[in-house]
């Protein structure tokens, strides 16, 4: 991993956590954080958005941060249930998930949509972890490196820079199944990611690729010690705080 890429391990809560489970669980991440006393990896929780501001304030000054999991590509206006990527940053959010392949799956979202709403999370002063991922038909056809690429090219936004992109690498067929890639498979995945982040952007080779997919305590240290991985997007060990503590230990 390289050094100059500051390591970020992202927990996607997604739609799991009441008030009082919530801030527990946040809290104690927090603790950890603080007594790790960690300055060279950066740690980020993703809560439901109703638990946003409650666990923003809770955190504040732990080190720990904090993101929304999904945003609108609007400000504001007539669209009932969706959360404005201002909201988010109100409500004391740093980054925001965008482009979940169970938002591409559940919502219908394309890589056009995600691609406005990285751009809406830049305009909300928002770090946006954009998602992409092949699906097991993909990679049983031998296609995943150019589903890849073309998820990549459609969902990133012209003017993306290494400070205002991160890219998270989750085959779909990986995502809470327990099944994860080789290290050989993660290494070409995200190797191919790079190359082609190197021709749409100047400093491709600072931007953070993180690997999701069945990341756990048990697995955290070979999965992050492949080549260009820096960092986890984690989905189910980052309801627990021992274990969501013990992956970024590995990184
Ligand atoms: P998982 O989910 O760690 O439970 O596989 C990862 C994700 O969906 O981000």
């Amino acid at each position: 991993m390289a050094r100059s890429r500051r390591p970020l391990i992202a927990g996607n809560w997604k739609m799991n956590g009441l008030t009082a489970d919530a801030l527990a669980l946040a809290g104690a991440v927090a603790e950890g954080v603080k007594q790790a006393g960690w300055t060279d990896r950066e740690l980020l929780v993703c809560p439901p958005s109703t638990l946003v501001m409650a666990i923003a304030k809770a955190v504040k000054g732990s080190g720990l941060l904090v993101g929304g999991q999904n945003c609108h590509a609007a400000a504001s206006g007539a669209h009932t249930g969706d959360i404005a990527a201002e909201m988010l940053r109100d409500a004391g959010a740093s980054h925001v998930i965008v482009g979940h392949s169970e938002r591409r799956t559940d919502c219908g979202e394309t890589d056009a949509v995600v691609r406005a709403k990285a751009e809406a999370a830049w305009r909300a002063g928002l770090l946006p972890v954009v998602c992409i991922g092949e699906s097991l038909a993909e990679r049983e056809a031998g296609r995943t490196l150019s589903v890849l690429e073309t998820q990549l090219k459609g969902s990133i936004p012209a003017g993306s820079t290494a400070s205002r992109l991160v890219v998270a690498y989750e085959p779909v067929w990986a995502i809470g199944t327990g099944k994860t890639p080789t290290t050989a498979e993660v290494a070409a995945a995200h190797a191919h990611i790079r190359r082609v982040l190197g021709g749409l952007i100047a400093d491709a080779n600072a931007v953070r690729l993180l690997y999701g997919g069945s990341v756990k305590g048990g697995n955290a240290a070979e999965l992050l010690a492949a080549g260009d991985v820096d960092g986890a997007l984690v989905g189910g060990a980052s309801l627990k705080a021992d274990e969501f503590l013990a992956i970024a230990k590995a990184a």
